[in-house]
């Protein structure tokens, strides 16, 4: 991995509490070429020595996929290098594979596991049985993990992203003081829900306003928002990777950045004797880097280029 550049928009949105889609378009345009040259330049390479040029198809939000999609599809015309189109979600599956002092991928250590990617959009638990050949488990029937923290967080008052505010609080929070469901923890499958707690907190914070007005309750209530959402995530995962056999948990997508998920998820699988790997903090959240190593190795693999004409896919699904 020769450079890895990435330019956030959290300070933007966050002004709106949310991602304003117009606003996130105009940005990826200013932003994309300095970010592509400032890439290059780390990299210390021309475009002449690229091999391939590769970008996010989807899923996402279609203006933005659309920018990324066409000036990479361009960009690969005019080199005249193939071109790939990729696949977010999967893109993320491998990121846990990216560590190292220079940062690589380490597809020699690789071995079947069961992967959590935890973002703001999305919760997925899906079984990844050799490279690039995976299989969806379950994901979220209503928010995701990330939008759950955002949501409460935003209850109680916190900024636009709400997670990283709630994990700071929580850190100094009794996590055992207030009672939350654990949406989905008992059942069978590998679906996960997480608006049933949304809304049991906004219940509660109806009936205990007076809460938030003490520094103290409100970090009690991160930190039992958060061991709810974690114990699901981590008891959900553990069971899958019981249930198939696999020695190697992963886990990737901005949520991961939490502490807590970070430490239980370490503790689980060293109970289980299985390995963990979880994307490095600055891997956590979306990065091109993903996109780039997955593309390297469908080349490797022989999957051949998409066409120079393909067309974003905002809601592709993960198979
Ligand atoms: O993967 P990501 O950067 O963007 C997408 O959603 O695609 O994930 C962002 C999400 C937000 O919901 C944010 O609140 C959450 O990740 N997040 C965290 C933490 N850091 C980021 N949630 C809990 N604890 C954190 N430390
Ligand atoms: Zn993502």
């Amino acid at each position: 991995m020769l450079s890895n550049v990435v330019s956030s928009q959290i300070k933007l949105h966050s002004e709106y509490g949310g991602v304003v889609p117009e606003l996130a378009v105009r940005e990826h345009l200013k932003n994309l070429q300095p970010v592509v040259e400032g890439a290059l330049t780390e990299a210390r390479i021309t475009t002449r020595e690229l091999d391939a040029v590769a970008a996010t198809q989807g899923p996402g939000l279609p203006a933005a996929l659309m920018v990324g999609l066409k000036a990479a599809e361009a960009m690969a015309f005019v080199l005249e290098k193939p071109f790939l189109g990729i696949n977010h979600h999967e893109a993320h599956l491998y990121s846990p594979w990216i560590w190292g002092e220079p940062l690589r991928a380490h597809f020699e250590k690789f071995q079947p596991n069961v992967s959590i990617i935890v973002s703001g959009g999305h919760t997925l638990l899906v079984y990844v049985e050799a490279e690039l050949k995976h299989r969806v488990l379950g994901s979220t029937i209503d928010d995701a993990a990330g939008e759950c923290f955002d949501k409460v967080a935003k209850l109680i008052g916190l900024p636009y992203p709400g997670g990283p505010q709630m994990d700071r609080l929580a850190e100094h929070g009794d996590a055992k003081r207030f009672d939350f469901p654990r949406p989905k923890l008992r059942d069978a499958d590998d679906d996960f829900s997480f608006s049933g707690l949304k809304t049991s907190v906004r219940y509660f914070l109806r009936e205990h306003a007076s809460l938030l007005e003490n520094p103290q309750a409100i970090r009690d209530l991160c930190a039992s928002v958060q061991a709810a959402i974690v114990e699901v995530l981590v008891a959900k995962t553990m069971r899958a990777a019981d249930r198939l056999g696999v020695r190697c948990v992963t886990a990737s997508g901005g949520v991961t950045a939490n502490r807590t998920l970070r430490r239980e998820l370490a503790n689980a699988c060293e109970r289980s004797g299985l390995v963990l790997r979880i994307a490095e903090q600055t891997l956590c959240t979306d990065n091109a880097a993903m996109i780039g190593i997955l593309a390297e190795r469908k080349l490797i693999h022989g999957i051949p280029p998409t066409g120079l004409d393909a067309d974003i896919a905002p809601g592709l699904a993960l198979a």
